[in-house]
């Protein structure tokens, strides 16, 4: 638990740079899937700069988003706005790292098709759409070296929100969802359940008063709610929050 938003930035910085390092090291790769929201915005303006700008291999690095706003690149409502802003733009980063969901492609499932064949591409096939697996084994889904959360006051994370039949979803490694509760009233796309579980490790940033009870409620365990279903099959989940 930190004191505040900015040693809990600085934590999960240190945190970056040390994952990203150990993949680098491991597969000469870091694959991660960025948070939207506004909690990650300090750790991202930190990772843009000393000391942890010199402390990661960026030319390794993949960016991921596990999950957009349906509006454009450049609407101050787009994740992908957020994080080129604060990171991308400051990094020595060339065009086929960055893999932002294709928003202009319009009708929001056309949008989630193609998100997954990005994702397919990168991290390979999986059993072809429509091969009913045999197993949800790990294989079958892309495994993340870090996946960034957030939590919204209605216990959705990613936009995974509570009661959508995306929270069911089984096969797909990204869907649209309609909008939830929370503000911006757009449909979104995200990556789902399978796919947050196969990951190496799940980071939860929660900060501000009004997470106090949606987080209490999650981390006592009995919860059903989309952000308590994020347990990795075979990876470490690490809540970093503010007191
Ligand atoms: C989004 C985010 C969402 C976010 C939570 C918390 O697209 O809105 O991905 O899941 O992480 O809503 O948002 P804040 O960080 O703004 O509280």
């Amino acid at each position: 638990m930190a004191p505040d938003l900015q040693r809990l930035s600085e934590a999960a910085a240190g945190l970056f740079v040390e994952l990203a390092g150990d993949a680098v090291d491991r597969r000469g790769r870091f694959a991660v899937a960025l948070s939207g929201g506004s909690t990650p915005r300090r750790l991202y303006q930190l990772l843009a700069g000393a000391p942890w700008r010199q402390r990661v291999d960026w030319g390794c690095c993949h960016f991921f988003w596990g999950d957009e706003r349906l509006v454009p690149p450049d609407h101050p409502d787009s994740n992908y706005r957020l994080a080129r802003e604060t990171l991308l733009d400051g990094l020595p980063l060339s065009p086929d790292q960055i893999h932002r969901v294709p928003v202009e492609l319009g009708e929001p499932e056309t949008v989630a098709a193609a998100y997954e064949e990005e994702l397919r591409r990168f991290f390979g096939r999986g059993p072809a759409a429509g091969d009913k697996p045999l197993s949800y084994t790990l294989e079958e889904f892309p495994r993340f070296d870090l996946v960034l959360l957030g939590l919204g006051t209605d216990g959705h994370t990613a936009s995974l929100f509570p009661g959508q039949v995306a929270l069911e979803q089984r096969d797909r490694w990204a869907v649209a969802t309609p909008p939830g509760r929370l503000p911006p009233p757009v449909d979104r796309i995200t990556l789902t359940l399978p796919v947050l579980n196969a990951a190496r490790i799940v980071v939860f940033l929660v900060a501000g008063a009004d997470k106090t009870s949606v987080l209490r409620e999650i981390l006592e365990g009995e919860s059903c709610l989309p952000a308590a279903r994020v347990r990795p099959t075979q990876g470490e989940l690490r809540w970093f929050v503010d007191r």
